[in-house]
């Protein structure tokens, strides 16, 4: 176990930035944010308006490190959603499988988004991991989880430790396994414990790789100026730090990112929370598996913000190979792949994030 460490963290650097730069520009960003997340009312756009419209929907997903992983080609009657592999990130995720995952949250905000806008979406996996996604008319629908997309955020601050009723961890469940994939529920504060341990000895194994932390590096954004600019990235002010100016931040940053101090956060997070859900599945399944890993996830996430709850990710024992098979072994998994770790809990919400313009992200 973890012990905590009086190191000086990355966070405790920017808050000392910003008090130098006087900057808090969280509100600048949040607005920006609250802005991109207002989606068109159904039945107020038809055509090609409407097709963007699912577009809009689909971007409003999580990524990993927010890179926006895809690309849209609009046709008459369909939709091609496609991995921009240009937007990789190597270090962390050298196989693509959170890409894929990344790209399967889309999908799910789309196929709902078209529901709520009276058309049917039926997506057909490609080989090379490309996804047509036919649409036809159908009868409206709005859904709970719908409703949820603009509102649903990674939230990575802590949560108020209280448990939550067993029948929502049902509800949970109900809604995201299935189609291939398994969810492990740890909410007892022994087994948590060996979540934290294995997040810890991710984070020694990140933290100590240059290509890891340079790719981190390279997208976090510093302030609200840098995030609106690029409108991807991880905005620092959305995980509760203070911004700092970029040139300065980028100077300094590596000498403070340590897995010590962000093995402090997770703990932090980790025992403020509800609970865990590990998502699993099967990892030979390749893209249209972790496709289906990221509907199902998005199904998680949009349920557990309609019920009021917060979610995020600590990540780094699936995302280290040597870690997944001790990590799948501990929580009874078998020979499945660890996709995700999701705790989950009811806490304060944090700035959006925010996203690229439609015109980015469409051919
Ligand atoms: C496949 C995937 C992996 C992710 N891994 C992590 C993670 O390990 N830690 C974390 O804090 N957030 C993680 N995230 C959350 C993203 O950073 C987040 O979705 C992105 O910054 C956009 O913010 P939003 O979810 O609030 O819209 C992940 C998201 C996805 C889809």
């Amino acid at each position: 176990m973890p012990t905590r460490r009086r190191v000086m963290s990355y966070g405790a650097l920017l808050a000392g930035g910003a008090t130098l730069a006087g900057c808090d520009d969280t509100g600048v960003q949040q607005a920006t944010a609250q802005l991109q997340r207002r989606l068109a009312l159904p039945g107020s756009v038809d055509g090609r308006e409407r097709l963007r419209t699912l577009v809009h929907a689909a971007t409003l997903a999580p990524s990993s490190h927010n890179t926006q992983c895809w690309r849209f080609v609009l046709g008459r009657d369909s939709i091609r959603i496609e991995p921009d592999t240009t937007r990789r990130c190597p270090a962390v995720d050298p196989d693509d499988h959170h890409l894929f995952v990344s790209l399967g949250c889309a999908i799910e905000n789309l196929v709902l988004a078209a529901l709520a806008h009276g058309l049917k979406a039926e997506p057909r996996i490609g080989a090379d991991g490309r996804v047509d996604i036919a649409l036809a008319p159908v009868r409206q629908q709005l859904a709970t989880r719908y409703m949820a997309i603009p509102q649903r955020q990674t939230t990575r601050g802590p949560f108020d430790g209280r448990p939550l009723p067993a029948a929502t961890w049902r509800q949970l469940e109900d809604t995201a396994s299935g189609d291939g994939v398994t969810l492990r529920l740890v909410n007892d504060t022994a087994r948590l414990e060996r979540v934290l341990d294995a997040v810890a000895a991710g984070h020694r194994v990140q933290f100590s790789d240059a290509a890891f932390v340079d790719e981190l590096v390279q997208w976090l954004r510093f302030d609200a100026g840098e995030a609106a600019a690029s409108g991807d990235g991880l905005f620092v002010g959305c995980s509760g730090r203070p911004s700092l100016p970029p040139w300065l931040a980028r100077r300094l940053v590596r000498r403070f990112l340590s897995a010590g101090a962000e093995t402090d956060l997770a703990a932090e997070q980790l025992r403020s929370s509800a609970g865990v859900v590990i998502v699993a599945s099967d990892g030979a399944a390749g893209p249209a598996g972790w496709i289906g890993v990221g509907r199902a996830f998005q199904r998680l996430a949009l349920e557990a913000t309609a019920a009021g709850l917060q979610l995020s990710l600590l990540n780094p024992p699936v995302e280290v190979a040597a870690l997944r098979g001790p990590f799948a072994a501990a929580f009874g998994l078998g020979a499945l792949r660890p996709d995700l770790v999701v705790r989950i809990g009811r806490g304060a919400r944090r700035p959006d994030s925010l996203r690229r313009p439609l015109g980015a992200v469409i051919a």
